[in-house]
């Protein structure tokens, strides 16, 4: 199987790029530039390798280098941003910092033909975020393209297949970035294209028994899409020496922990599931205040959980479903530091454990998913909508009581159920339980019931959202359905605001 190396020096978009050659069914891998040797690169056999982008100058004393031999590898390499300058410093270029061109944004690209731009246009528009630039290109090299402001944007020297280009190819707004990668890994590389989730799943599992050996693991699951995929993953590589601690604190959805225990019944694993909804729910007496609710339920999980692996004894290690956006990269290609989980309120600093694993952390959302579907796990699972780590607790608005959870399980089940069953585009939808009560009438009879608000956005990315124009037959279906089936609610109202103002929780 072909698999490229992508050299980190630093950049931002390093997992991108890694990103972007798999999603063309090329493996990719991501290694700091102090991480490994040139030995070690001779040995793995790459098809090709990708200097990335970063922050520094190539003439600061400090900043990343590598052994200039890597070019004389024969395999062909990509330099991108830092990484071109790079590839020019290493081969007797010059590199200008004087800093007064600085290109930042969407730039015009004047290319000239090259086996790199084959089906890209002779101008097209680039990303590029730079004020050093390569203005002597070494010997045997030639200039590809140029910007307005920038007199080298590419370059390559064709007899050892190295090029490098200023701008970033794996950003969407550079028009031909993907077709530019392509050229790279199957014209320039030779790709033949044959990887997959598949082939990366059976190589993860052969890497964590690797790994794991004989040792005992841990892992607190939620039931949300990464910590099910994480385990999922474990399992099917080291089996019983893996115990799921599935912590149910009553704030789930409608039959939400039943599925998530049936899910992992066909692996022999260590399945602990602790039913405390009681114990949350005598914390949670009396609060009212959304961020006391959070934090009321992160500890309660951690103590929880603490009282559970307590009876587990030592483990060797404690697997998280870190996933790449969760990573926050410390630079450089260093170990990155986890960002507190906010499931699960901070990391669990008593159970006795010699390393963590994270398994998903090069993983994309989409590719998780992708992942979980390999190893089998039911859709319902794979493509949930995201969760709050609070669950309803931050739906029932105000106090939380038993009752009042029921009634919004019901109200919540209906509306998404109603919502799955039509077109209806929406990426998080969800039932509220305000605490308004207002009057109806049923019957002959007067009611005073619970008013319950219905929240369906539409967003790519959580930090913005837009409200779903959801159709009207399937609004009036939801409501009616509602009032008539779940006791004590007696309005149903539809939220019509956009993030921001609101946010997409009530709380
Ligand atoms: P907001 O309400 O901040 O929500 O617009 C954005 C996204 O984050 C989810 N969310 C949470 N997730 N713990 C979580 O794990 C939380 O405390 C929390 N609060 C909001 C929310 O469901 C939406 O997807």
């Amino acid at each position: 199987m072909d698999k490229i190396l992508v050299l980190d020096f630093g950049g931002q978009y390093n997992q991108l790029i890694a990103r972007r050659v798999r999603e063309q069914n090329v493996f990719a891998e991501v290694r700091g530039y102090n991480k490994i040797t040139l030995e070690e690169i001779r040995a793995e056999g790459y098809s090709g390798i990708i200097f990335t982008g970063g922050p520094n100058s190539v003439y600061d004393d400090s900043s990343p280098h590598f052994d200039p031999a890597i070019l004389k590898l024969g395999v062909p390499v990509l330099g991108i941003c830092y990484g071109h300058q790079l590839m020019a410093w290493m081969a007797g270029g010059n590199i200008c910092s004087a800093g007064n061109i600085s290109e930042y944004g969407k730039v015009e690209l004047k290319a000239s033909p090259s086996p790199l731009f084959k089906d890209i246009p002779k101008e097209s528009v680039c990303w590029m975020s730079h004020t050093d630039y390569v203005n002597k290109t070494p010997e045997g090299f030639d200039i590809i393209a140029v910007t307005d402001n920038c007199p080298c944007a590419a370059m390559s020297c064709e007899a050892q297949r190295l090029y490098g280009v200023q701008f970033h190819p794996e950003v969407t707004h550079t028009e031909f970035g993907k077709q530019l990668l392509h050229n790279f890994l199957f014209d320039i590389c030779g790709c033949a294209g044959d990887w997959s989730m598949g082939n990366y799943c059976k190589t993860a599992i052969a890497s964590l028994r690797d790994k794991i050996g004989a040792g005992k693991v841990l892992l607190a699951l939620s039931g949300g899409v990464d910590s099910s995929v994480c385990a999922a993953l474990l399992a099917e590589a080291v089996g019983s020496q893996l115990t799921c601690v599935f912590v149910d604190h009553g704030l789930m959805r409608k039959n939400e922990g039943d599925e998530v225990e049936a899910a992992f019944s066909k692996w022999d694993i260590n399945f602990v599931r602790i039913n405390a909804a009681d114990r949350f729910l005598a914390k949670l007496k009396g609060v009212e205040e959304p961020e006391r609710k959070r934090k009321t339920i992160g500890e309660e999980f951690i103590r929880v959980f603490e009282d559970e692996s307590k009876q587990l004894g030592s483990v060797d290690y404690l697997a998280q479903g870190t996933i790449y956006p969760d990573v926050i990269e410390s630079g450089l290609g260093a170990s990155a530091v986890i960002k507190s989980h906010h499931n699960v309120g901070g990391l669990p600093d008593f159970v006795d454990f010699k390393e963590i694993i994270e398994p998903l952390r090069l993983l994309f959302k989409d590719e998780v998913r992708q992942l979980g579907r390999e190893l089998g796990l039911p859709e319902y699972l794979v493509s949930r909508q995201p969760f709050p780590g609070p669950g309803l607790a931050i739906r029932v608005l105000g106090e939380i009581t038993r009752e009042k959870l029921d009634i919004l399980r019901e109200a919540d089940a209906i509306f998404r159920e109603e919502l799955d069953k039509s077109n209806a585009a929406a990426s998080q939808y969800f039932a509220v339980l305000t605490n308004a009560r207002s009057v109806g009438v049923m019957g002959d009879a007067r009611t005073y019931g619970y008013t319950v608000a219905l929240r369906a956005v539409t967003t790519d990315d959580f930090m913005t959202a837009d409200w779903a124009r959801i159709p009207y037959e399937v609004l009036e279906k939801a409501s009616s359905r509602i009032t008539n089936e779940v006791r004590s609610v007696s309005r149903i109202v539809y939220d019509i605001t956009s993030k921001p103002p609101a946010t997409v929780e009530w709380e």
